[in-house]
């Protein structure tokens, strides 16, 4: 595939509508939920620069035909690189910075030094670079995690608030909870705002690590027709990969200043739930999926009132709907001999 980094295919002439003011560098863009915001982004006529260490792209690719992709800009760049994420936001102009880039639970669990260098001090440079470049960069928005929170038990087995008590049990969350933390110190020192957002479990397209992708994958086998084992239970929250895409490009073109932080909430549910809706959108699911393990220690009923607050009404596509989009998408890759099942084979 003929992909250029660094550089436009075809040009900023080629912007087609969009947002003329602003100018997105989305970091981590060729993760799952980056490369939703990029779709959206380029569907809409924009042109998004693309910032990832990863020299491949399957998720864009899979969700964007190629004349499309070539609107986005891509740089192949190490948030943990200060002076790289410094050029690409002075060279581009950019007002909008939307920082996915990072490890995942498992990760940060087998390596928590490197997990803290990306995590943390990649978003630490995120924030350096907005601040040397405050006539540039009016918004930041950052992917913070519901591993935040600690278990249910935690908290009483209430919905938990926005500001609860944080409490996370695994590295990856109290590297986001730094983050959350650095934001807060940015915006009362340096007056620099931003707003970080919490994700529960994202599902669709794309979604093929991490430690909450398992329900992706099972929707994946069950397209292809073979067993597969989801290893936690209970009860946790999935949110369809384009409400959470489209709810990170609302806050960026939002007017909120501070350093905001919400939670976000999409359904609410018992693993078993889980298996019945698969069921009844894909019957003859239940035999192939196959559930075991413990409950995830993070609470999974927050609320979310606060974003809809400052947001206004947000995306909340339903469960089955969700499902049925992510099977419609993969079949069609499927046939198209394009469908990766390499995430499968664990
Ligand atoms: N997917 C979820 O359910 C979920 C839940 C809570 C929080 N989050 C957070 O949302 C963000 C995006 O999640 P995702 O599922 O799209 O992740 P992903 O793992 O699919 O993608 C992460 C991307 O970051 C890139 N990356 C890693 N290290 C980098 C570095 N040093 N510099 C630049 N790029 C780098 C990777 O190449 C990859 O493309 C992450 O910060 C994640 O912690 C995700």
């Amino acid at each position: 595939m003929r992909r250029m980094e660094n550089k436009r295919v075809d040009g900023e002439t080629a912007r087609r509508g969009g947002n003329r003011n602003s100018r997105f560098l989305i970091t981590g863009a060729k993760g799952c939920i980056g490369a939703w915001i990029v779709k959206n982004l380029v569907e809409r006529g924009d042109q998004p620069w693309i910032f990832d260490t990863d020299p491949k792209a399957h998720r864009l690719e899979a969700l964007l035909p190629d004349e499309r992709l070539r609107a986005a800009g891509f740089i192949q760049g190490d948030v943990t690189q200060t002076e790289s994420l410094e050029r690409a936001v002075v060279e581009h102009g950019i007002t909008h910075i939307i920082h996915l880039a990072a490890l995942q639970v498992p990760a940060c669990a087998a390596n928590p030094v490197l997990g803290a260098q990306v995590n943390v001090l990649g978003t630490l440079n995120v924030f350096e670079v907005a601040r040397r470049h405050r006539d540039l960069v009016r918004r930041i928005v950052y992917a913070s995690s519901a591993a935040v929170f600690g278990p249910e038990e935690f908290y009483g087995g209430v919905t938990v608030a926005e500001d609860a008590v944080l409490h996370p049990g695994t590295h990856y969350g109290v590297f986001k909870q730094c983050n959350e933390g650095n934001a807060r110190v940015y915006f009362a020192t340096e007056s620099i705002s931003s707003i970080g957002l919490r994700p529960w479990a994202v599902y669709g397209v794309g979604r093929d690590q991490g430690l909450t992708s398992a329900p992706t994958k099972a929707i994946k086998s069950i397209v292809m027709r073979r067993p597969y084992t989801i290893r936690f239970t209970g009860g946790f929250d999935m949110q369809y990969v384009d409400d959470t895409a489209r709810i990170f490009l609302k806050c960026a073109e939002a007017d909120l200043p501070g350093a905001r932080v919400y939670s976000l909430r999409g359904s609410v549910i018992q693993m078993e739930e889980f298996i019945d809706t698969l069921e009844k959108v894909a019957p003859g699911a239940r035999k192939l999926i196959r559930v075991e393990g413990k409950q995830l220690p993070i609470a999974a009923d927050l609320d979310d009132s606060a974003l809809v607050r400052d947001l206004g009404e947000v995306p909340r596509t339903s469960l089955e709907e969700g499902i049925r989009e992510t099977i419609g998408i993969f079949e069609k890759l499927n046939r198209e001999g394009r469908l990766d099942t390499s995430d499968l084979e664990e």
